[in-house]
């Protein structure tokens, strides 16, 4: 798999060909300037959760590029609403095989409701599946026990996990619940995007080093493969 990093909690992740996009929020961050929408082609824009730092692009990109949103049953509904006839509805515990794979809609602890103040239904994370690799994206969350049952259920290869703190999350949490859902290979999210979230790098490496954890903070534009 390619994994391409636009900033935030904002990835591409591409499964043989297909383009996975992660709750894009490229346009309103400052540190994403260097990234330009126009280029971003995708086959499918996931949405873990309504808050505007998650979902700021989804209307210019899925008109853009036609991908199908993937996402709980309020915000398809709300995007449908606004024209976007283009969505597949889940919710929490749902499996669903897709054309590169299997999602899994995973529990998550936080909160979300559109900018508008529209309920968004409740967050989520994704378990994926695809190319003989298995993947965990947080979404926005706490630490939570429930992450157990995805180690349980799954071989997870890698996990994108929030490292934050302050709306999710911490570095430690992280650490932690990546022994849960059973992975040493982690890639950090959701910080430096603003000041309460700002990490100090060299310090989250020491410390994932100290887990023997492997983080991986990638550089806004990069893609790595795994
Ligand atoms: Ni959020
Ligand atoms: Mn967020």
């Amino acid at each position: 798999m390619e994994i391409t990093y636009y900033g935030h909690a904002t990835f591409m992740v591409d499964i043989a060909g297909k383009k996975l996009l992660f709750d894009p929020f490229i346009s309103p961050n400052p540190l994403a300037k260097s990234v330009d929408l126009r280029t971003i082609k995708a086959d499918y824009i996931l949405l873990s959760h309504a808050h505007q730092d998650h979902v700021a692009d989804v209307e210019m990109l899925a008109k853009q590029t036609g991908a199908q949103l993937i996402s709980n049953f309020e915000i398809i509904t709300y995007y449908q609403n606004k024209g976007l006839s283009n969505g597949w509805p889940m919710n929490h515990g749902g499996n669903k095989a897709f054309d590169f794979g299997s999602v899994k809609m995973v529990n998550a602890i936080h909160t979300s409701s559109f900018a508008d103040g529209t309920y968004g239904g409740n967050p989520a994370g994704f378990v994926i599946q695809g190319a003989g690799q298995t993947f965990y994206y947080a979404g926005d969350t706490a630490l939570t026990l429930d992450m157990k049952l995805i180690g349980e259920e799954f071989d997870v290869d890698f996990a994108f996990l929030p490292i934050g703190d302050n709306f999710t999350m911490g570095l430690k949490d992280a650490l932690k619940a990546a022994e849960f859902v059973d992975t040493n290979t982690i890639i950090g999210m959701h910080y430096d995007t603003f000041p309460p979230i700002e990490v100090n790098a060299e310090d989250a490496n020491a410390q994932a080093a100290a887990a023997n954890k492997s983080l991986t903070l990638l550089s806004i534009g990069e893609t790595i493969s795994l």
